[in-house]
């Protein structure tokens, strides 16, 4: 069994982060969402991995990732020259898959620990040709949707349809036998230009092959929004963060629940109310950090009130007195008040950020 994570693509709906770096290398509680998936697949047994990386960041998610060692596994990068869809990264990927049976794990997806080794244990005891995950929505549109009978057979699978026939999402877990490279050579591109992995799917149903759906109860969520990445944040903050103070804290300082504070890094008369994360080599002065909050290394926050939000590498947060909340501030980001006057805001702004003022 081999594992296939994808992780090219464009990144569109999270720019501006992803003008500067791939979208499943941004942070949830301080560590990327790419390494997750590759947690999980390591936690089912699985070693053999395969990565799907684009021209543009694959150089930072091999960088960063490296060739596995960290994880217990050994990781293969393959260079999809350009994201012409998932079935097309799994046709890219065919020299090292292989005929082995595999599992695709879509790289800017989270789902909760250890239901991928349940789902593996239930595709290996059923020899299916597919095994697919499926979750309720509420925005059925936006994913590949699944049309199933009364006893869980799939009937129909269509990708981001408009007028959905149910509100069962795809998760971007899927597991395969060597029969979906037949299904991918039979598919044609969609109409935004991609080969789906659904249409592959729906061509293994064509071909009376074995296609399983199952339920996902537990959490999952695809990373692609701001929204969604807060609340990947929030999750992992609430379900796995455990206390751990390696940085220095003064004695006017609190943390209060569930805090970490990384190597380095220093805490003075703040409050930092968990569960929150904070990286390395920090700087914190009178700063309120509720719940919620994730600070990557080398951050400065001074006279700060924030939470529920993502900070990234090296931003610096100095002298704001509103509060902020439901935010991700980007890599180096400065926010500052001026000293001088007159007293306006002055801003230099990248493409497509979002600023909410009061
Ligand atoms: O998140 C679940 C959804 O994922 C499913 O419900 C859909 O059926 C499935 O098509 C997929 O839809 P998305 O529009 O969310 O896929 P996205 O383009 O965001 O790509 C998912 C991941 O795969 C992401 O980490 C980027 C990577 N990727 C994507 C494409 C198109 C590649 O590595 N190569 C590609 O060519």
């Amino acid at each position: 069994m081999k594992a296939l994570i994808l992780s090219g693509g464009k990144g569109t709906r999270l720019r501006p982060l992803t003008y500067t770096g791939a979208k499943q290398l941004v942070p949830v509680a301080n560590k990327p969402i790419l390494w997750y998936g590759i947690e999980e697949v390591v936690a089912a047994g699985i070693t053999d991995i395969g990565i799907i990386i684009s021209p543009e960041t694959g150089a930072e998610v091999r960088a960063k990732t490296g060739n596995g060692d960290r994880f217990g596994a050994k990781i293969t990068y393959i260079v999809q020259d350009k994201p012409a869809g998932l079935a097309h990264a799994v046709k890219v990927a065919r020299p090292f898959l292989g005929d082995s049976p595999f599992v695709m794990y879509l790289g800017d997806n989270l789902i909760q620990q250890g239901d991928l080794s349940y789902f593996l244990k239930k595709f290996k005891t059923q020899q299916q040709d597919a095994l697919i995950l499926l979750r309720e929505v509420s925005n059925p549109t936006a994913f590949g949707v699944a049309q199933v009978d009364e006893t869980g057979r799939v009937l129909q699978l269509i990708e981001k349809p408009k007028i959905p026939p149910s509100n069962l999402a795809l998760v971007g877990v899927y597991f395969f036998s060597d029969t979906i490279h037949e299904a991918i050579a039979c598919i044609q591109p969609s109409a935004r230009g991609e080969l789906e992995i659904t249409d592959a799917i729906q061509c293994l149903i064509n071909m009376q092959k074995q296609v399983l759906a199952c339920q996902l109860n537990g959490w999952w969520l695809d990373t692609g929004k701001k929204d969604d990445l807060l609340e990947a944040n929030r999750l992992i903050l609430d379900t796995y963060l455990t206390t751990e103070i390696v940085g220095q804290i003064d004695s006017k300082s609190q943390a209060i629940g569930r805090v970490q504070i990384g190597a380095g890094s220093q805490v003075i008369n703040s409050t930092i109310r968990g569960p929150v994360t904070i990286g390395n080599n920090c700087y914190l002065e009178n700063c309120f950090i509720g719940p919620y909050t994730s600070i990557a290394d080398s951050s400065k926050l001074v006279d700060a009130d924030i939470e529920h939000s993502v900070i990234l590498e090296g931003a610096n947060i100095i002298g704001i007195h509103q509060r902020i909340i439901d935010s991700v501030i980007g890599q180096r980001a400065q926010l500052f008040v001026a000293p001088r006057r007159p007293k306006a805001l002055r801003f230099m702004i990248g493409d497509d950020c979002q600023i909410e003022l009061t």
